[in-house]
Formats: structure tokens, C-alpha cells, sequence
């Protein structure tokens, strides 16, 4: 795993949307793998920025999310497919139907887990997937004792995560139970990773993922025995190792 500092959230922000657009524009048929949470919301403007520039195009890029809670339409503003709308999609020239979002709302979620890989395979290979990283060491919603050998599966989310979460949600039983996520070897198939790693309250998990045991308690540490894992980390996230 090679490991970049930055100086702050900006600079790590910057950086990644440096990779990307080196990849979007490198590659025929970019597949890209894509985060929430607060962590990427920076890098997704970059890409935007970037986009209106008129120095890149996403009309041949392919998207996958990596999760999107149990129960909540993509028009509910708590749901994924409506923050990657708000935070990317609609700002630039990606066609609708290559952005993928797990449907959380199917009826049959096993049918949609399912789905949602073989639309990944169609692809054949995710280039490069965004992860941010979760306190317990979670990405995408695998949480602690989530299988190595997990591909897209509907997961209950620990209260930790519930918790955390809360601050996107008018009330913290708000938030869903359950979601859809790729699964750890789901994400392990994909080319390279770049994990974006922001903030002191990150910096435990973020050693313990660099120099901790791989282990299915702390689903973050497969990462370990991944080949091509860039990690963007700002000083405030790598003080612990200092
Ligand atoms: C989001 C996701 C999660 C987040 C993680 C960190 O799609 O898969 O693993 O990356 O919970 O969240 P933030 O960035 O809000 O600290």
C-alpha cells in the first residue's frame, strides 16, 4: 500500500480528482467505483470543476456505487442514489444509465444483489475504486466480521455506523437497519483502490489498518493484501503514526 500525505481535506480532495481524470482520460471505457459519505463530497467537486472546465468527459465512464441503505427510495435525500445525484451525476455528462446505484428498494434484495454483480461483470473489471473508511474499519457497509470472501449482500449496520450516520438524518432512529454493499471480494477485484482517509477521528482506524493484523474483525485491513492501494491521507488522519 503506498501511502500519500497531504496537508488537509483540500489538498487530499485535490489529488484524488488528479488520478481520476488521469484514468478517465487514459482508459477506454473508464469503470469507476464510488463512495458517500462526507469523505469524497470534496473530490466530487474537483471532478465537477474539472468537468466544466471542458478538460474531461464522463460520456464514456461506467459508475458503481458501493452501497445504498435498505428501504429508502432514490428520491428520499438520505439515500444514496439521491446524494450522488445532488453531489455528481446531474453536474456532468455521465449517461443515466452507466451510473449504478444498488436499488435498496427492490422487493427482492437478494434478486437485486445479484443483479448488481452481474452488471459489474458485464463491465468485466471495476479501474478504480474510491473507498472512504469507516471507524470500525468498515468500506463500504462491510462491517466487523463481514466475510473476506463476501461478494454484494444485504448487510444490518452496526449501531456505530447507525451513529455515525446520523448527523445526514432529521432523527438518529432515522436511520435504516440495513443496506445493500458491495462485498469485500467484490471490492478486492478491482484494479486499483484509492482509499481516502480525512481527520483526527480517523487517525486510529487508519493506523490499525496500515500496522493492525488482517483480520475479518477490521474489514479495512483485506486491504492489505491488495496490489495496487493508494492511500491519501491528510496529517490530521496520520497523527497517530507520528
Ligand atoms: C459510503 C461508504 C462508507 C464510508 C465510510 C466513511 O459509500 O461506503 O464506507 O466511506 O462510512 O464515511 P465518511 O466519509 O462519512 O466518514
Amino acid at each position: 500500500m503506498e501511502v500519500i500525505k497531504v496537508k488537509n481535506y483540500d489538498a487530499m480532495s485535490e489529488k484524488a480528482c488528479s488520478i481520476i481524470m488521469n484514468r478517465v482520460i487514459n482508459l477506454d471505457n473508464p469503470v469507476l467505483g464510488l463512495a458517500t459519505g462526507s469523505t469524497p463530497e470534496g473530490l466530487y467537486e474537483y471532478l465537477i470543476n474539472t468537468y466544466k472546465e471542458g478538460e474531461i468527459s464522463f460520456k464514456d465512464t461506467a459508475t458503481f456505487n458501493l452501497d445504498e441503505y435498505v428501504g429508502l427510495a432514490p428520491s428520499n435525500p438520505n439515500s444514496y442514489h439521491y446524494y450522488m445525484n445532488e453531489k455528481l451525476f446531474k453536474h456532468i455528462d455521465i449517461p443515466d444509465k452507466l451510473a449504478h446505484v444498488p436499488n435498496g428498494s427492490a422487493q427482492d434484495l437478494d434478486s437485486e444483489c445479484r443483479h448488481y454483480e452481474q452488471l459489474m461483470r458485464d463491465r468485466k473489471q471495476i479501474d478504480v475504486q474510491i473507498l472512504g473508511l469507516g471507524l470500525n474499519g468498515h468500506i463500504g457497509f462491510n462491517e466487523p466480521g463481514t466475510s473476506f470472501e463476501s461478494r454484494t449482500h444485504v448487510i444490518d449496520l452496526d449501531e456505530t455506523t447507525r451513529k455515525a450516520n446520523a448527523r445526514f438524518f432529521d432523527a438518529p432512529e432515522d436511520v435504516p437497519n440495513k443496506a445493500i454493499t458491495m462485498g469485500l471480494e467484490t471490492i478486492m477485484d478491482s484494479k486499483e483502490i484509492i482509499l481516502l482517509v480525512s481527520g483526527a477521528r480517523k487517525a486510529e482506524p487508519l493506523a490499525r489498518l496500515l500496522h493492525g493484523e488482517v483480520s475479518e474483525e477490521f474489514p479495512a485491513s483485506i486491504l492489505q493484501n491488495h496490489k495496487d492501494v493508494v492511500i491519501i491521507a491528510d496529517e490530521a488522519s496520520l497523527s497517530e503514526l507520528e
